[in-house]
């Protein structure tokens, strides 16, 4: 199993955002978790398609690879953002399907744009709208923590809906990534990636402590004892 560690950047020092970025990837991040919002979908407010634009030469390996950018959408409408986002640099772009009126539109409008497309579930959200849209999609984002902040506790029940979006993901026999989001630490990413998640966002976990290599280091050493 191939596992991801995606840092959130909005636990990062925004007065260094570039800076965060470099550090964070030398440090073993293998994506960056760009958190979107727009104090309408969420009760909070964060940054766009320009920060993105400006972040992207700094998404890169000391040897110059590029690192993915992770767009987490949490905006209402969908459409107009993620074309921005796919101009600024985005890899892969997930928005909220109860955040879109045309879920399928809306894929077909990031992968028209040469992103990836995921698509994010709130906590008390049902995972039905897959059962039309899984064969298009390229990751699925599990939230553990109700979205707009960071730094929140891990909601247990993520990990019986971790397992059902596991099931989909074999039944449909797509290559689809299953990533968890919200109040992921060393002491549970085990338990996480035994429900079958194998891509996992971590802010506060990461960018509160002073030594990010040693926190990813310890993610990945539980991480290889599931
Ligand atoms: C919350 C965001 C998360 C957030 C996670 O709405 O989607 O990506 O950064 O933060 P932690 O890891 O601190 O729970
Ligand atoms: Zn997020």
């Amino acid at each position: 199993m191939t596992y991801r560690i995606a840092p959130s950047i909005l636990s990062a020092d925004f007065a260094r955002l570039g800076e965060e970025v470099r550090q964070v990837i030398a440090a073993g991040a293998d994506w960056i978790h760009f958190d979107v919002m727009d104090n309408h979908y969420v009760p909070n407010l964060t940054f766009g398609p320009m920060i993105c634009s400006a972040l992207k030469p700094h998404a890169l390996t000391p040897a110059g690879q590029p690192v993915p950018i992770d767009v987490h959408l949490m905006v209402q409408p969908v459409d107009a953002l993620a074309a921005s986002f796919a101009k600024a640099g985005a890899d892969l772009i997930s928005f909220h399907p109860d955040a879109s009126g045309h879920v399928h539109r809306s894929v077909q409008a990031i992968k028209a744009a040469g992103c990836q497309a995921g698509l994010s579930f709130n906590p008390a959200e049902p995972l039905d709208v897959l059962d039309w849209v899984i064969e298009d999609i390229d990751l699925i984002l599990i939230m553990s923590v109700n979205p707009g902040f960071g730094g929140q506790s891990f909601i247990d029940s993520a990990l019986r809906k971790i397992e059902q979006a596991k099931k989909r993901i074999e039944a449909s026999g797509k290559d689809i990534r299953l990533e968890v989001d919200g109040g992921i630490k060393a002491d549970n990413i085990a338990r996480v990636a035994s429900a079958g998640a194998d891509t996992f966002v971590a802010g506060s976990a990461i960018f509160g402590q002073p030594d990010y290599a040693g926190v990813i280091s310890a993610m990945r050493g539980q991480l290889a004892a599931v």
